[in-house]
């Protein structure tokens, strides 16, 4: 196959309506916060215990068509003994790979950070494809803040979300790019649509200078909310209306898919926005989600690290992607 053909062939199995991406990619000190919530120390085995869980849910594939691991998580195997992104493939659900390595404080930008990881990404993702992996995954982040992000940090991280991008297409891997507008702060919902706006733009002319081909990536962004501790919150309407607003001004309607994240919403509201967004009238793209917290905070809880808590774990995990699954058709009644 070609790679163009590779990169077509992901492309339909990850965009298609009722289901979603599940970011399973939490990285070893993301983890261990969630583990210790739930009072479970985070080794190596009961990492793997939770990801089979995960992988292992019955039917998960009928509302998940693709997930996101981390690098660990190539190497595990299942319960029994296969290979946990063949454990997926077998549930129709496409593997994926986290591959950028976290974000560091932008010199002489205070307040700004810079995502790391393009040196030798070319060979890592040649060791990830021999291990299943068809799509990859590269958050950047911005904070709001009175001068944040300032203009460094908004051209700095769209030119290695593009260089990032450009990569994985000359290797037949269709590349997830995340920009992520944290939800912290105080702010307004204007001021989130205003900065989103703006790294949007310039993510995209980015994409333009490296050539990264639109038809054959995903956008997976944050949504248009205000700040969590704005004293107002946004009706699922209004956050319809807004999200909607600014991506049909920076978003290419090439771009065959938006997969939001679910960035500190709860699970539930997660899954009201998504909805409302697919309730409002027709737009380009395919709207849907890849939610880690949003899709896993309920399994975490029911599971408690306790193996006769298995079952549990997998049907509060199947009941959200279920909901969610609804809500990428505007079908989700609470
Ligand atoms: P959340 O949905 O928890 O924001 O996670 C998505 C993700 O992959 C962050 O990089």
């Amino acid at each position: 196959m070609s790679i163009k053909e590779q990169l077509r062939d992901t492309i339909d199995a990850l965009v298609q309506g009722g289901k979603g991406i599940l970011a399973a990619d939490e990285s070893s000190p993301t983890i261990a916060k969630r583990f210790a919530a739930i009072n479970t120390e985070s080794t190596e085995e009961n990492r793997r215990r939770y990801r089979s869980l995960v992988l292992e849910t019955p039917d998960l594939g009928k509302f998940v068509n693709g997930v996101i691991l981390f690098e660990e998580t190539l190497t595990q195997v299942g319960s029994d003994g296969v290979p946990l992104p063949q454990v997926a493939m077998r549930q129709g659900i496409v593997p994926g790979i986290k591959v950028d390595k976290g974000k560091v404080p932008l010199a002489n930008a205070p307040g700004d950070e810079i995502t790391r990881g393009l040196d030798g990404l070319e060979e890592r993702l040649d060791a990830y494809i021999a291990l299943g992996a068809r799509f990859a995954k590269w958050r950047c982040v911005y904070h709001i803040d009175h001068h944040n992000p300032g203009r460094l940090a908004v051209a700095q991280n769209a030119n290695v979300l593009a260089s990032y991008a450009a990569i994985c297409q000359s290797k037949g891997v269709v590349p997830i790019v995340e920009p992520e507008v944290l939800i912290d702060g105080d702010h307004p919902i204007e001021r989130c649509a205003e900065v989103s706006e703006q790294v949007l733009h310039e993510v995209f002319h980015a994409l333009h200078q490296h050539r990264v081909i639109l038809e054959a990536m995903l956008l997976k962004p944050s949504m248009i909310t205000p700040g969590k501790a704005h004293p107002g919150q946004a009706t699922p309407e209004q956050v319809a209306e807004w999200t909607l607003k600014v991506f049909q001004r920076v978003v290419p309607a090439a771009v065959p898919g938006i997969n939001f994240l679910s960035g500190g919403q709860t699970p539930v509201e997660a899954t009201e926005n998504l909805n409302a967004i697919n309730c409002m009238v027709k737009r380009p793209w395919n709207l849907s989600f890849s939610y880690g917290r949003a899709l896993q905070e309920p399994a975490l809880k029911a599971w408690m690290g306790q193996a006769d808590r298995v079952a549990a774990a997998q049907s509060a995990l199947y009941h959200r992607a279920k909901m969610n699954g609804l809500a990428t058709l505007g079908a989700y009644t609470p």
